[in-house]
């Protein structure tokens, strides 16, 4: 620790990072008077401050219930002493964020991590819910070392189609293939529209979103039973009222996030990741999160972990429910009830309790269907296994639990698209040449090729095969893809064919083969023919000239480094997870 570090734990409240100029005392008089200008009283303004991070906007309805939540924050930090300061960061929406919102994910860690150093506080509510906010909160909050809660906003209500419930986003990708292979006409395209995001708050399946959520209770990141409860409801509500006090005791005990987001929790953390079903995209978020505290995700660990670690919650795309059900099934208590015997028990959470005393702390459990029993499990394995070979040489990942059982064992002819815009334009083409038996292959959208690895990754099933009852084909990319889509999607390939990995030499009618169950993915040529299409080819790495995009390209890592920048990431590594 520097002398700086030990003065600022000392300071506490307003006093907290005081310019000094040479003169403190004044520099406090100033801060206390410019926050009068608000009507504070002395007596306000003498208690622990904690700061509650504002992400509302009218682009993001995901955070549409934020100003109950920020009222009942306050509440909960008044009602425990403690003086509340909202204040906004950048929030980030799925749909509204291009190129993508994954672009955006660490300039929104560093708006969080540098407003928590600047501003005076003594712990923090960070209040996030879509899917790179909560990433990007835990990173900034990482980084920044303060004591810290995560407060999701909660999942959406599903709604409901000529009867048929319906939620974001698994039912949008459902309901769009049914028009594109022509079973649903453009009326009733429109109408389920109108269904599919039924309230504000986040996607009602084990997307992102909810895998974040549910990764976070595992972190120890948020008060127990703090993933699950949907947006609208009165649970929610008191979740943030309880997140606000006990913001303020972390704050006078100086539980500092290093406490919490030790290895033994990211260790929970993949262990949640594989029992949910979660998204693929959690991994390269884990990664980014934990490269702040000084750790490296091992994903030969994670792929080892899937072994016996079954899918045992029962939400789409994986299973058949929805958020709301698996909060009505008790929640994350209810899962950590049933994989307790897998689980690092000592690993703190915020609540001042360890996992394994929340666990036991928490109500018996009760009859439900969502979180399956060990011997009777969703799907017998982890949901992500984790590929090598010579097409990824730094790894590759597919979500088995979402793909076709027949498929994971393939080998088929490479159809390949140079990058989004190459798909874009001929993957509905009658004269496409290409089989249900290809392999779909799309270079260059990775962390530097698209820029932003956006979730292209769901390559669409070529129209002709649509139209012709096709569901799925194997797929292969750099890319990521939602938490809500389905299919036998390799993803991930690292490195990315923008940086001169092998995706970038794959030609159209090379052999591919995918063998799920020996962690392969190769492309079926001489390593001598390899070496010798990059000579011919050499790959020229994406640049720019100015702004953003310029710090971006220049530093952002690969997939396994969680796609952030590398001057983010903690100065030294010490240690991988599992340990
Ligand atoms: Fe925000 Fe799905 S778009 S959680
Ligand atoms: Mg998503």
């Amino acid at each position: 620790m520097t002398s700086k570090d030990k003065k600022q734990t000392t300071e506490t409240g307003l006093r907290k990072g005081l310019t000094s100029y040479g003169d403190k005392g004044f520099s406090l008089f100033l801060r206390k008077a410019f926050i009068k200008g608000a009507g504070y009283t002395n007596s306000a303004l003498d208690r622990p401050v904690i700061g509650i991070i504002n992400t509302g906007s009218a682009y993001n309805p995901c955070h549409g219930n934020m100003p109950q939540l920020i009222e009942a924050v306050k509440r909960g930090v008044m009602l425990a002493g403690g003086l509340p300061m909202d204040f906004p960061t950048i929030s980030i929406h799925e749909s509204f964020a291009a190129p993508t919102s994954m672009y955006l994910r660490n300039l929104m860690s560093m708006d969080t991590e540098e407003m928590l150093r600047a501003q005076p506080m003594d712990a923090v509510v960070m209040i996030g819910g879509c899917d790179k906010t909560v990433p990007a909160q835990m990173m900034g909050a990482a980084s920044a070392g303060l004591p810290a809660i995560q407060l999701i906003t909660g999942s959406m209500l599903t709604g409901s189609h000529r009867s048929e419930r319906v939620g974001a986003c698994t039912d949008c990708r459902r309901y769009w293939g049914k028009f594109r292979a022509g079973e649903i006409d453009e009326a009733e395209k429109d109408e389920v529209n109108d269904q599919l995001v039924a309230s504000v708050g986040t996607c009602s399946v084990m997307g992102t979103a909810s895998t974040m959520a549910c990764i976070s209770e595992a972190l120890g990141m948020t008060v127990t039973g703090g993933a699950t409860p949907p947006a609208v409801t009165a649970d929610r509500i008191r979740v943030a009222e309880e997140s606000g006090a006990r913001a303020v005791q972390m704050a006078k005990d100086g539980l500092t996030i290093d406490k919490i987001l030790t290895a033994d929790a990211f260790e929970n953390a993949m262990r949640v990741l594989l029992a949910i079903g979660g998204s693929t995209n959690a991994i390269v978020h884990l990664a980014a999160i934990a490269g702040r505290m000084g750790l490296e995700i091992d994903l030969d660990a994670l792929d080892k972990m899937g072994d016996e670690t079954p899918v045992l919650v029962d939400l789409k795309p994986s299973g058949d429910h929805y958020m709301e059900n698996f909060h009505d099934a008790g929640g994350m208590t209810t899962l950590l009830r049933e994989l307790k015997p897998l689980l690092k028990l000592d690993a703190m959470t915020v609540t001042g309790r360890t996992l394994g005393e929340e666990i036991d702390a928490a109500p018996p459990s009760f009859k439900q269907d969502v979180v399956r029993k060990f011997d009777n499990p969703i799907y017998p394995r982890g949901s992500i296994a984790v590929l090598h070979g010579n097409l990824a040489p730094g790894g590759a990942i597919i979500k088995q639990s979402a793909a076709n059982e027949k498929l994971m064992e393939h080998e088929g002819r490479a159809v390949v698209f140079e990058n989004s815009e190459d798909l874009a334009n001929r993957i509905d083409s009658p004269d496409l040449d290409v089989t249900v038996d290809d392999i779909l292959v799309l270079k260059n959208i990775g962390p530097k090729g698209a820029p932003g690895m956006p979730e292209a990754g769901y390559i669409p099933i070529p129209m002709k095969l649509a139209r012709a009852g096709v569901k799925d084909i194997v797929r292969i990319s750099d890319g990521r893809m939602s938490g809500t889509a389905f299919g036998t999607i390799v993803l991930h390939v690292t490195p990315e064919a923008a940086v001169g990995g092998p995706l970038a030499h794959v030609k159209n009618g090379d052999r591919i083969r995918l063998s799920v169950k020996n962690r392969e993915i190769s492309l079926l040529i001489t390593d001598e023919e390899l070496a010798k299409r990059a000579q011919e080819n050499p790959v020229i790495e994406p640049t720019a000239e100015r702004g953003y995009l310029k710090l971006f390209l220049d530093t952002v890592t690969q997939a396994d480094k969680g796609v952030d920048f590398d001057f983010l990431r903690a100065a030294k590594i010490v240690g991988k997870t599992p340990k």
